[in-house]
């Protein structure tokens, strides 16, 4: 690649005037922009798993982007059924039908039992909130005269990035500079982080103890006024804390036990990223609302749901007298163009066997990835199909966290070697843990790139670090 040609750059055409251009107008997110002034990262063109910079550099990019490329790049079919979609539809509001978002919907439904029905909208952060607010009209509706409408979610999860999925999720890094957010209506409970277990248990001897605080909590709470529980299957910002198999049957026996709906959170986890379709499907749970993002559409255009079980759906089914609708719109909510590339991206999720793909490789990149626990520096690998955690620790007896600027170099080391690694947003303290979500194309051959670059990253970090006494 010429190294000053930057395609789509215009009016800037090289390097040096796209980075001036960036710096000079664009407020990037949480990136510190003294960093990217010092390490600019202009990302060209993909293709596969890898991506290449301006420099004409290439990536092995090990986090899809931001967990969400599952198809990975340079898909152009999907760039001609979008251009295809805008030729005759670009847009029309979901108030009315188009066909794109029709199919999509059925298709969606589908793959998750047949009994759903499929609420549009643009982002994870928007499904997820859209869910809390169908299961307080929900409440509404079903129970006149009580307003069920807290959410119990856990703490360390992360569910979205506007206010009231802040407010949902238990990061605290991620919160502290908006805090306080909204009042008692989310309500925290323990994760099932079982390398660092909150009550100091160990599995299987804990007898789910994270469980029991759930069910002491909405008695606490009272259950009268609970609308929802909330959680991610495999809890991926954190760095991939996977519960025990039990867990998630479980969350599901108590909600149904106390009246509350169960939202399962699968902007990450689903469409093949940790081996089943969703992965609440590895218990053979049917929650009643779920969020879809990311692998819904390969992140080729922004488009995220709300699925909701019929149940919960005729809830808003009335006469217009009746007011039931679901009161709410997102102005690209069922966008034909994003429905219409969402719909391909699934067809080529299903032609090309990549959620047993995802199964299959997973299994590898772990027995890979463990092959690490050489180093004494590697607490934990963890992980479900490619979703994958290698959480680092100054010793593994003591588990003690090691500072910030230990875990970026080993981002770093493996960048500059030409492999994308991610590390875990963390809760106050815990950003230790290296994430791996590559597209669901990477090959083996290119999972080994990835496991012995790690290696070298995490060798060269633990020789300034020293061994552990
Ligand atoms: C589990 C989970 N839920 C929701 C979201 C929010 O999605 P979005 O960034 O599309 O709003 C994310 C984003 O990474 C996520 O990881």
């Amino acid at each position: 690649m010429n190294k000053d040609a930057i395609p789509g750059a215009a009016p800037a055409d090289d390097r040096a005037a796209v980075i001036r251009q960036d710096l000079q107008n664009v407020l990037h997110p949480v990136v510190p922009h003294r960093q990217l002034e010092a390490e600019p990262l202009v990302i060209v063109a993909g293709k596969g798993s890898t991506v290449i910079d301006a420099n004409g550099a290439e990536y092995l990019d090990a986090m899809a982007g931001l967990w969400c490329v599952n198809v990975g790049y340079g898909r152009t079919e999907l760039a001609d059924v979008a251009a295809a979609q805008m030729r005759v539809l670009p847009y029309y509001p979901h108030t009315a039908i188009n066909a794109p978002a029709a199919a999509l919907a059925e298709r969606v439904n589908g793959l998750m039992g047949g009994d759903n029905h499929v609420y549009f909208v643009a982002s994870g952060s928007e499904a997820n909130e859209a869910g809390f607010k169908i299961a307080r009209q929900y409440m509404k509706h079903e129970h006149p005269g009580h307003y069920r409408y807290k959410t119990i979610s856990r703490y360390l999860g992360y569910h979205g990035t506007t206010h009231a999925t802040l407010a949902a999720g238990g990061m605290g890094d991620r919160k502290t500079k908006f805090e306080p957010l909204s009042g008692n209506d989310f309500v925290h409970v323990a994760p099932p982080y079982c390398y660092r277990c909150p009550f100091g248990l160990a599995y299987p001897s804990c007898e789910l103890a994270c469980v029991k605080n759930i069910e002491a909590t909405i008695q606490g709470e009272g259950p009268d006024t609970v609308s929802t529980l909330l959680v991610e299957p495999i809890m991926s910002g954190v760095g991939i804390a996977v519960p025990p198999d039990e867990y998630l049957p479980e969350v599901a026996a108590l909600a149904r036990k106390y009246g509350c709906l169960l939202h399962v959170d699968e902007v990450i986890n689903g469409f093949g990223r940790t081996g089943k379709m969703f992965a609440h499907q590895h218990s053979g749970i049917r929650p009643d609302i779920v969020a879809i993002a990311k692998g819904l559409v390969s992140a080729y255009l922004p488009i995220a749901a709300t699925v909701v079980k019929n149940h919960v759906f005729q809830s808003f089914v009335g006469e217009p007298s009746e007011n039931r609708q679901v009161f709410q719109i997102s102005t690209y909510g069922g966008h034909p163009a994003a429905a219409a590339v969402a719909l391909r991206n699934i067809q080529i999720i299903v032609e090309e066997g990549l959620v047993a793909r995802s199964a299959e490789n997973g299994a590898y990149l772990l027995d890979g990835l463990r092959t690490l626990m050489k180093h004494p520096w590697v607490g934990d690998v963890r992980g479900k199909g490619l979703l994958a955690g290698v959480e680092l620790v100054r010793d593994r007896r003591g588990k003690e966290v090691l500072p910030a600027d230990r875990i970026k170099g080993v981002v770093d080391f493996a960048r500059k070697n030409g492999v994308i690694v991610g590390r875990s947003g963390g809760g106050r303290h815990l950003g230790n843990t290296i994430t791996l979500s590559p597209p669901l194309v990477i090959t083996r051959p290119e999972i080994d790139r990835v496991v012995a670059v790690l290696d070298k990253a995490i060798a060269e970090m633990g020789a300034a670090l020293g061994t552990p006494s």
